[in-house]
């Protein structure tokens, strides 16, 4: 946390994962070192972008050496926070819902899925890969009591407001959302929110031109 200094742009931010994505591929090749220029080359970024964005962290490639694939892929997990683990659970327990509970590798990122509420009598009880389904009138409690950091609103449009209230009620800080809806939170919550159907405008878009 100490290391994330407050004036850097959420546009370097939002690249760290490709980063840490892209070192850990170099990891899996036995690669143990690349200059600026080769991984400005794999990234498809120039090397002196990567230079700049890596110089806001302190700086990690030597003169003559570039970078330590390892250490870089740790100093930027730990920049993101990926060294922590994050209790999560979901909200609405659907398709979307139960997909995200199937996919493993959101637990290597740190996020830990503890449990996921919904309000249809018909899923609760059932467990998705041990995880139970339980009543949102539960929920609460269960944030306080599992030390729950994370939530995730798969909930139709519709209910997510009513949700997010919840959430924020029971001292939720950090929301992923899906539902398409905008939040109203307090200023100290936030809500990252992933809209899979405007990548696909994108390609949409670009099919067409
Ligand atoms: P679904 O109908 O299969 O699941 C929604 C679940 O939420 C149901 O189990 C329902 O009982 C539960 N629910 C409804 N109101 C609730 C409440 N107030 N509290 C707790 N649970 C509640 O729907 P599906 O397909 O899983 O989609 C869920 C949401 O995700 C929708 O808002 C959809 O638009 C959105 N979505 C978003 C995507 C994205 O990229 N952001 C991609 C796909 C879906």
């Amino acid at each position: 946390m100490d290391r994330i200094r407050p004036n850097i742009s959420m546009a370097v931010i939002r690249r760290l994962p490709k980063y840490y994505r892209y070192l850990g591929d170099l990891m899996e090749k036995g690669i143990t070192r690349i200059s600026s220029k080769e991984f400005g080359r794999i990234m498809g970024f120039t090397a002196s972008q990567i230079r700049q964005d890596l110089n806001c962290f302190g700086g990690f490639g030597q003169q003559g050496y570039g970078y330590n694939v390892k250490e870089l892929r740790e100093e930027i997990g730990n920049i993101l926070g990926l060294n922590r683990r994050y209790n999560t659970i979901i909200v609405g327990a659907g398709n979307l819902g139960q997909a995200i509970a199937n996919y493993s590798g959101f637990a290597e990122a740190g996020f830990i899925l503890k449990g996921m509420f919904d309000i249809n009598p018909r899923l609760i009880g059932i467990s998705i890969r041990a995880v139970k389904i339980m009543d949102i009138d539960e929920m609460k409690g269960f944030i306080a009591r599992e030390n729950i950091n994370v939530a995730i609103i798969c909930t139709p449009k519709e209910g997510a407001q009513d949700v997010a209230n919840r959430l924020v009620d029971a001292g939720i800080k950090a929301i992923w959302n899906f539902a398409p809806e905008d939040l109203n939170v307090p200023d100290d919550v936030i809500v990252e929110n992933v809209y899979l159907s405007e990548s696909l405008m994108v390609l949409a878009y670009l099919m067409n031109q």
